[in-house]
Formats: structure tokens, sequence, C-alpha cells
């Protein structure tokens, strides 16, 4: 009885021993047959022939476009603050070849621009603008030369004014202080830095006590 059981105990130990690798085995087994048929479907799925394949490959990431005036897009106010007329003279080179700026200076292929900013747009006396300069009306102040100098066509559309445009706004406010220089002198635009807006407001506060100590010593005299 006890032998038997012993013997038999053992066998049956050995074969539960055996069950249980073979249970292992059989789920390693199953594991990797599972990630094998997975595989074999992405493959299908992402490069099967059937399946449609893309116009553009991979992700189309939208980037901003950014102009040439770089990512800060500085007002043309700002950039009038950063240069100077001297600065805009070597600008001037690239329209002397169309334009005179000096006092009753010659018209050229383009008009005698003494005086023209804040001066009626296609005013000129004995230039012969194109309908497209005519129709636009108004003055040149600082907003319009500065859009005119960056894309003179793409504000103008139709004019005869054939220049590219100058696509650094610093040289768009330097040409425009040399202009301004030269027969015009109309006022800046406000422009107040960001740095100075805070300053001011603790200034205001300054200012409003010193007011204060005023008033008193007014008051006392
Ligand atoms: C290739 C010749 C040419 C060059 C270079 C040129 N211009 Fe002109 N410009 C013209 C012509 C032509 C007109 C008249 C446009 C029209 O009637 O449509 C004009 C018109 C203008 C006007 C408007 C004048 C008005 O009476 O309203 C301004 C301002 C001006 N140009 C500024 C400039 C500046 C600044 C540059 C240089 C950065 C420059 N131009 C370069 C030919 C030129």
């Amino acid at each position: 009885m006890t032998q038997d059981n012993s013997s038999q105990t053992s066998p049956a130990g050995q074969s539960s021993g055996g069950d249980l690798f073979n249970t292992a085995a059989g789920w390693v087994l199953g594991a990797a047959a599972l990630g094998l048929g997975l595989s074999i479907l992405a493959d299908k799925y992402f490069q099967g022939s059937s399946a449609p394949r893309p116009a553009e490959l991979g992700y189309v990431i939208e980037v901003a476009e950014t102009t040439s005036d770089g990512p800060a897009e500085m007002s043309f106010a700002e950039a009038l603050t950063l240069v100077t007329a001297e600065q805009g003279e070597r600008v001037w080179a690239k329209c002397q070849s169309c334009h005179s700026i000096n006092a009753g200076g010659a018209n050229g292929v383009g008009p005698n621009l003494h005086g023209i900013m804040g001066a009626n747009v296609a005013a000129k006396p004995g230039f012969a603008y194109s309908a497209a300069l005519q129709g636009l009306g108004g003055q040149w102040d600082w907003e319009r030369m500065n859009n005119w100098l960056k894309n003179p066509r793409g504000y103008v559309d139709g004019t005869k004014m054939a220049f590219a445009g100058l696509s650094k706004i610093e040289d768009r406010a330097a040409v425009a202080l040399y202009m301004n220089a030269n027969g015009s002198n109309i006022a800046l635009p406000a422009f107040t830095p960001a740095a100075e807006v805070a300053e001011e407001e603790t200034a205001g506060a300054v200012d409003e006590a010193a007011g204060e100590v005023a008033a008193d010593e007014a008051g006392s005299e």
C-alpha cells in the first residue's frame, strides 16, 4: 500500500512537473506565435501593396511661415528707433538710379523724391505715374512707406516701379529716415519699448509721490 502509494506518487509528481513545464512552454510558444502573427499583420497593414501609398510619406509638420522680418516681427515704429538716416543713405544707393532726392531734382525713371514723406502719393509735378499708384491716394506715412518698400508690386498691384523691394525692415526704416531728412521731417510714430512700459509704470508711481510733495511745498509757501 505504502509502496504502491509512493511508487504512484513519484511518477505522478514527475508527470505533473512535466505538465507544468509543458504548460509554461506552451505559453511561451503561444506568445511567440501571437507576436509573430501580430508582426505579420502589422507588416501587411503598413506595407501591404493593397494599402494606397500616401502622396506624402511620414507626418507633415506644419511650421509657421516666418517672414524676413524674423520671428520677433518688430513693428516699423520700433525699427525706426534702431537705425539712422546716415545708414539710410547707404540703402539709398539702390534707389538713386531711378530717383533724385535733392530739392528741385529732376524726375528720372522714377519721380524726384524730395520731401516725399508725408507728401501726397503720386503728386510730383511732371511725372507720368501709373494709374495703379495714382489710385492709392492719401499720403506717404511711415506704415505705408514700409509696406511699399517691402514689396512695391505686392502693395500697389500694377505699379511701374520696377524694384523688388527691401526685405530687411531695418533697411526700409533707414531709407525712410533718409528720405524724411531730405525735405520732409515729419514726426516719427510713437514707440515705447516693452521694458520702458514697465519702467514708466514705476515712474508713474514715483511721479505721483513727487507731485504730492510738490503740492505740499506749494501749499506751505
Ligand atoms: C528701377 C527704377 C526704380 C528704383 C530702383 C526705385 N524706384 Fe521708386 N519709383 C520708380 C517708379 C517708376 C515710380 C513710379 C511708380 C508708379 O507710377 O507706379 C516710383 C515711385 C516711388 C515712390 C512713390 C513716389 C510718389 O510720388 O508717390 C517712392 C516713395 C519710391 N519710388 C521710393 C523708392 C525707394 C526708397 C527706392 C529704393 C529703395 C526706390 N524707389 C527704387 C522707380 C524706381
